[in-house]
């Protein structure tokens, strides 16, 4: 096993610090937020976007493009030498000069770049300042020379079409629009850019705080591309000054020219760039003034600052595994935060292009992630969710966050296929219930929220309460089933990939029904609502006997049934004989007798775990087989089909945790932590910051390569994982539930967490070093009877400790 790592992570300022620009991927760290923002890698390169990706993006950003690559934004420094002008990038890209020191801080919602080169040290801080439309940088540059030297600092910006799929699509039409204008602001220059269809009410603009006395706006007059120059030499920096062109067509840049003058030995200066957005060149002066100013700068940052810092002191742990600390205490609630806002929308692997926008079973579960940190904007999104179901109870796949207009996903683009997923609808009841449990905010069930009409012109909306939204979805999903009584595939479930003949049932969507219909016992139990108690409870039961009846496989579950009865997931299968999550949730939901518990998730234990993780099934399926779908245009190893689908992990360490089996749901969570991964990176080559969606299996040569980090619901319930079921903080309808599940050799763990307006300071002991087992509780001194924390609502912290035993 190799050791090259290319950071670390600094815990006191909740950063990752890479330091070597040569990460075998490209790295990235969010900013702003889907209302402004996008992410930054960890050269300077940026995608932003206003509102949504798809349809007003604003750099350019290509992800496929090698890492050496320029792309969307850099900084360029020059100094005078008497052999002429030097030139560097204090980035790396896209001069590629090798920098004697360089540190890209990931923090939480800025980005930091340090380097040195030269004589030369700069800093530039990256950030959106909440609720604005600009990001801004805030650079300083200090001379580390023993010589005065005369520095010319030059940031570029290239635009998109805020349409990113035409920008790819039409190279014509696309550059015909295309317009600039140079604004002369005093001794400043404010750069305008924008479509011309746009140009009344949508412009970027870009702009500093310091005296330029040049610009560029034309590429190919930046570069020289007549002269095949490139991002790493562009022909017009070797000249005093830019050439002042004015784009009125082709590709947008913006570019200005700054003359520092000569900075002394140690003497530091400091300039903010602003690339933002407005509705016109008016409106975008409110920003330009207020940014100009450092001070505001300053308190812009302290603010985003203090946001985090209420974000997460919600949830604080101390475990004896400090990897696990890192995650759970800066990390995992920042990559939740992240695929809250931005589902699996942008990133350097999901383009953000076309009609793929916010998806409902992605963001259903996205919203359980953050449920302690910020319950307010889980309910926003619970909200926008909604208004995408359909009155039969089913929901739209995908919806655009901007025009609120919602897609059939996949499904749609094959035909006969049927037009909808087993399991998108029923995901939104365990948010929603989540939320309820978090909040005891009631009334939200009572909220009315339009169903989601294909053509709202021609039907009007149909208006019901959240809770109406869930009974349909649970009827849904009761009255489509197939031959076994098995809820129907529809296109696919959760597995995107399995795209069975019409007819087929899934095992899994039976499951995912069974622990929501869990949710609304509990639900309507606290609601003291008798009916709906009984009325579930015998859903709950008729679907378990049949899913017992006829999915047990021997040794473990079965996953599907085709049209014409074949099983998939058997052992009677050649490829495919087992799949994880037909395992996993036969314990979530409810269904599965404990022996039968015990054995499905033996089987995935020694069937499919692998030191990188568990895989989702296996033996992956060796050829394409369009009756399979999906699945089979992989390789084995590769994501669905037997590679390590991170997100299915933590709902098998939820479901040995269950078991009371806290050492093995532990040792699967350490082995999926990537934090672990920071010495081993060109094994797994993403962030090991965050959780990546998918690492290639042991069947492929490449077994451990990571792929797809960021947007990934493996965020969400990793986070749930370790916080709900193995540190054992549960929120209730009643109070917060007890009852951990850990290794048997921990001594404890203490954890401060908010819930419904108290703060609980928990100390957990293990003297007797079991996995599970309370022995006893005490609440600010008192002996507590059960393990359900009160309900404080009084703003105060309580202590609790909590002795663990047989
Ligand atoms: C991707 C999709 C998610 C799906 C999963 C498994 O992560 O975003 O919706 O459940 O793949 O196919």
């Amino acid at each position: 096993m190799d050791t090259m790592t290319y950071g670390h992570f600094d815990n006191q300022l909740r950063e990752y610090v890479i330091t070597n620009p040569m990460t075998p991927v490209r790295w990235i760290n969010y900013i702003g937020t889907l209302n402004f923002g996008g992410f930054i890698d960890h050269v300077g390169g940026s995608l932003l976007c206003r509102g949504d990706p798809a349809l007003n993006r604003i750099t350019k950003y290509i992800p496929q493009l090698p890492a050496s690559s320029f792309n969307g934004e850099t900084l360029y420094l020059r100094t005078k030498k008497k052999s002429g002008y030097r030139l560097y990038s204090p980035y790396f890209v896209p001069t590629l000069d090798p920098l004697e020191v360089y540190e890209c801080h990931v923090g939480l919602g800025y980005t930091q770049i340090v380097s040195e080169v030269d004589g030369l040290r700069t800093e530039v801080t990256i950030f959106v300042p909440i609720g604005e439309t600009c990001a801004l940088r805030d650079i300083r540059i200090t001379n580390t020379s023993n010589s005065p030297l005369e520095v010319d600092v030059i940031p570029v910006v290239e635009y998109t079409h805020p349409d990113a799929l035409k920008q790819f699509t039409n190279a014509d039409w696309v550059p015909q629009t295309m317009q600039s204008e140079a604004v002369e602001d005093g001794t400043h220059l404010i750069l305008m850019q924008y479509p011309f269809m746009f140009r009344e009410n949508k412009v970027n603009y870009f702009t500093s705080d310091a005296p330029a006395s040049s610009f560029e706006t034309d590429r190919r007059i930046f570069l020289g591309e007549h002269e095949y120059r490139t991002w790493s030499n562009p022909l017009s920096l070797e000249n005093p000054e830019l050439n002042n062109s004015v784009a009125l067509r082709g590709d947008n840049i913006a570019a200005l020219m700054h003359h520092l003058g000569s900075l002394k030995p140690g003497e530091s200066r400091r300039m903010i760039t602003q690339l933002g957005q407005a509705e016109s060149m008016a409106a975008s002066r409110h920003s330009i003034e207020r940014y100009r100013n450092q001070d505001n700068v300053d308190n812009a940052f302290k603010s985003l600052a203090d946001s985090w810092e209420t974000y997460l002191s919600r949830f604080q742990v101390e475990t004896p595994d400090d990897d696990m600390d890192t995650m759970l205490n800066v990390h995992n609630p920042r990559q939740c935060f992240t695929t809250l806002n931005w589902s699996r929308y942008v990133s350097l692997y999901q383009l953000g292009l076309g009609a793929r926008g916010i998806g409902f079973r992605d963001s259903s579960q996205d919203v359980l992630g953050i449920m302690v940190l910020a319950p307010d904007e889980g309910k926003q999104l619970i909200r926008q969710l909604l208004h995408v179901q359909k009155r039969d109870g089913s929901a739209m796949h995908q919806y655009n966050p901007l025009t609120m207009v919602a897609n059939e996903g996949d499904a749609r683009h094959v035909e006969d296929a049927p037009k909808y997923y087993s399991d998108d609808h029923l995901w939104i009841i365990l948010a929603i219930t989540a939320y309820l449990k978090e909040t005891g905010d009631f009334s939200f069930l009572d909220e009315q929220i339009a169903f989601y009409e294909k053509d709202s012109a021609l039907a009007p909306l149909e208006s019901g309460t959240v809770f109406e939204h869930m009974i349909r979805a649970l009827e849904f999903t009761r009255n489509d089933t197939g031959a076994h009584g098995l809820p129907r595939l529809g296109f696919a479930d959760w597995n995107d990939t399995v795209n069975l003949r019409t007819g087929a049932e899934s095992v899994f969507a039976a499951q995912l029904y069974g622990k929501a219909l869990l949710e609304m016992i509990e639900l309507s139990q606290a609601l003291q609502d008798v009916g709906p108690v009984e009325t579930y409870a015998l859903y709950h039961n008729e679907m378990r006997q049949k899913v017992n009846e006829h999915s047990w496989d021997g040794e473990w579950y079965l996953r599907y049934f085709d049209a014409d009865g074949t099983r998939l997931g058997s052992k009677s299968n050649t490829q495919g004989q087992i799949y994880t999550n037909a395992q996993s949730w036969s314990v979530i939901s409810g269904y599965a007798p404990q022996e039968r518990a015990c054995a499905a998730l033996e089987a995935v234990f020694t069937r499919l775990n692998t030191r990188c993780g568990i895989k989702l099934s296996a033996p992956g399926y060796d050829g394409y087989d369009p009756n399979k779908g999906g699945i089979t245009t992989y390789p084995p190893g590769a994501k669905e089909n037997g590679g390590i689908f991170l997100h299915a992990n933590p709902w098998v360490i939820i479901a040995e945790t269950m078991l009371g089996n806290g050492d093995r749901a532990y040792e699967y969570y350490r082995q999926m932590n990537p934090v672990a991964k920071n010495n081993h990176i060109d094994e797994f080559e993403c962030e090991p910051y965050v959780y990546p969606q998918n690492i290639l299996g042991d069947e492929h040569p490449q077994f451990g390569l990571a792929r797809n980090s960021w947007l990934t619901g493996t965020a969400s319930w990793a986070w749930q994982a370790a916080t709900m079921y193995i540190l054992g903080i549960m929120p209730t309808y009643q109070g917060l539930k007890l009852d951990p599940c850990i290794p048997h050799h921990w001594d404890g763990f203490n954890l401060r967490r908010y819930f419904r307006q108290a703060w609980y300071d928990i100390e957990v002991r293990n003297p007797e070093h079991v996995c599970r087992g309370i022995k006893s509780i005490f609440v600010d001194d008192e002996p507590l009877e059960g393990n359900i924390l009160p309900i404080f609502r009084d703003g105060q912290t309580h202590r609790v400790s909590v002795t663990l035993g047989s």
